[in-house]
């Protein structure tokens, strides 16, 4: 039955504002998984503990990557986990732990509208966590922070709050705070609600039946933790309204401030309070920048962005997932699209979408909802969908790669296959891939060595093409732009060595040591040098960077 424009522009609204989609980061460990598992029991989404499948790469594992592709098969189902919390609609985008598929992880982040990330109390700011902070701070990306494994020996939370502020560059402001750590962790004082929850070691309770106290000063907190407790947590409670701004969630939502909570998510502690804050204070899904304009979600017509491409493992088909992010209006099953790029008209019969670890065919989806959308080559990272608009959402950029190896075809005969193969598994993002205009020699740049083995596998897996690798001496890829087009084309003859061409045919200049970037970059300031094949997020990030945020 036909909507009426009023009535449909009421229920988009409703839809938009009910939905939280976010994302949970952390260096490997800090309890990312557990949290996850322990969001989706509370929103009911599952009904026991351990039915989330880690897509942790286990360290045993870490060499054998058949293992690695398998459980990032497993992945697939639990890529976004939906789940119906409070009159909330929440999906949470799943991101690889293992290091060596950051990049997955930093595409991913381009599809939230905010994040939390873990912390472990006991390691405090790990190299991950910087690096994925990082990538935030350049979408400005709302972040609150779960300080985890209270119950074991960490750090001072004075301590760990200033390494976050210092290391992380970003504002925080404590909403919960902890009473005793490790052998004296007791609980922790919601300071937003003014309630004290009562630890239990209870690896299946949930915190509803951990005891409240509304009144700090009330005497049965010193009943509770012990008198010597009470005193130190009022004084804490004291010092933190003093030395802390109130919290603003205006300045949470601008990305400037990160609200922090303190729990042990194995102990289910802290959890529950943390997901009834988040569903209240986190965005609903935002605006997004196309080459051409703003998208508001709440526009009638559909668009959407693909941000992860899914590799079917069976290798009876050569079917993908593409994962869509709808940025505005409904998305509708069996309803044509534009793919902007290649100029198509597409149309999906089985969209799927997620809830909890299950994932099923849906009629509609809305702005902040993840689609899977069966695909057979179609797409690439970053293309967009539209109701016929030509534009292309910007904010989803390749980063660049640490690790580069000359691909070498083992088979002349096979030279096409290795050419679709390679295409297509750089499509998906597993790699990028830089040609050197001297002798077409191709070479392929990671973040992480696994890759090397999960290309060569799947190239002679799915494509019959045998290849291997020989290592380059590069540690550092970048775009190369100037206003000055001599200087450039100057700058591509004098350095045409070290001169390669990504797949949209743009310059990359490959630097042998980081050393060496710095002196040509130096000694040829005409030329800029961006870390991401998307400038424009580059210079954002250069100009927060010199904001000091
Ligand atoms: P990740 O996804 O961030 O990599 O971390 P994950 O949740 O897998 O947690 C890493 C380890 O930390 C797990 O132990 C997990 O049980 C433990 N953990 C998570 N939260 C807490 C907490 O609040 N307190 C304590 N003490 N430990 C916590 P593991 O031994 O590696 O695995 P498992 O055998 O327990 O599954």
């Amino acid at each position: 039955m036909a909507r009426s424009l009023t009535t449909f522009a009421h229920m988009l609204d409703q839809e938009i504002r009910k939905r939280r989609t976010f994302g949970i980061i952390s260096h490997p460990d800090a309890g990312k998984t557990t949290l996850t598992e322990k969001l989706l029991l509370f929103g009911g989404a599952i009904q026991t503990a351990g039915a989330v499948k880690s897509n942790k790469i286990t360290k045993a594992a870490t060499s054998d990557f058949m293992e690695i592709e398998k459980q990032r098969g497993i992945s697939v189902a639990t890529s976004v986990m939906g789940f119906e919390y409070q009159g909330y609609k929440i999906n949470i985008l799943d991101t690889p732990g293992h290091k060596d598929f950051a990049e997955d992880t930093y595409r991913t982040l381009t599809a939230v509208d905010s994040v939390i990330l873990v912390i472990d109390c006991v390691k405090g700011v790990e190299e991950q966590t910087r690096k994925l902070m990082e990538v935030c701070r350049m979408r400005n990306t709302p972040v609150i922070i779960f300080i985890n494994k209270l119950d074991r020996e960490g750090q001072d939370p004075y301590d760990l709050l200033e390494e976050v502020e210092k290391e992380l560059s970003i504002h925080t402001r404590p909403l919960s705070w902890p009473i005793g750590i490790g052998e004296k962790f007791q609980g922790v004082y919601n300071l937003f609600d003014k309630k004290l929850l009562l630890f239990s070691n209870s690896k299946t309770k949930k915190a509803s039946d951990v005891l409240t106290i509304l009144d700090l000063n009330d005497k049965q907190l010193d009943e509770q933790v012990g008198e010597k407790a009470a005193k130190q947590l009022r004084e804490d409670a004291e010092l933190i309204e003093g030395v802390f701004e109130p919290f603003d969630e205006d300045l949470y939502r601008d990305g400037y401030l990160a609200p922090v909570f303190f729990g042990s998510a194995i102990n289910n502690f802290g959890v529950q309070d943390l997901l009834d804050t988040f569903v209240r204070i986190a965005p609903f899904p935002r605006s997004r920048v196309t080459d051409t304009r703003e998208v508001k979600p709440d526009e009638k017509p559909f668009s959407g962005f693909i941000f992860k491409i899914h590799a079917n493992l069976d290798p009876n088909h050569r079917d993908r997932i593409a994962f869509c992010r709808v940025v505005s209006g409904t998305f509708e099953r069996n309803k044509f699209y534009q793919h902007t790029r290649l100029d198509k008209k597409l149309r999906f019969a089985n969209p799927n979408m997620f809830m909890a670890n299950e994932k099923s065919v849906v009629d509609e989806a809305f702005p902040g909802d993840v689609v899977g959308l069966y695909d057979t080559g179609n797409f690439k990272i970053g293309d967009t969908l539209t109701e016929g608009e030509n534009m292309q959402f910007q904010g989803i950029p390749s980063f660049s790669p640490e690790i580069f190896k000359e691909l070498i075809n083992k088979d002349p005969f096979k030279a096409k296959q290795m050419e679709k193969g390679i295409r297509q598994l750089t499509d998906e993002g597993v790699a990028q891939l830089f040609t050197q205009e001297l002798g077409s020699i191709k070479i392929i740049g990671t973040v992480g060595e696994l890759q090397f083995e999960v290309i060569q596998f799947r190239l002679l897996q799915e494509y019959g093409a045998a290849c291997s690798f020989h290592p380059v001496a590069y540690s550092k890829a970048c775009w190369i732009t100037s206003e000055d087009k001599a200087a450039l084309d100057n700058f591509i003859r004098m350095k045409s060595r070290f001169i390669c061409y990504d797949k949209e045919n743009r310059p990359v200049f490959m630097a042998d040591t980081l050393r060496n970037l710095k002196s040509v970059q130096d000694y040829y300031p005409a030329i800029s040098f961006h870390f991401t094949s998307e400038f424009k997020t580059d210079q954002a990030l250069i100009g927060q960077a010199a904001y000091g945020k």
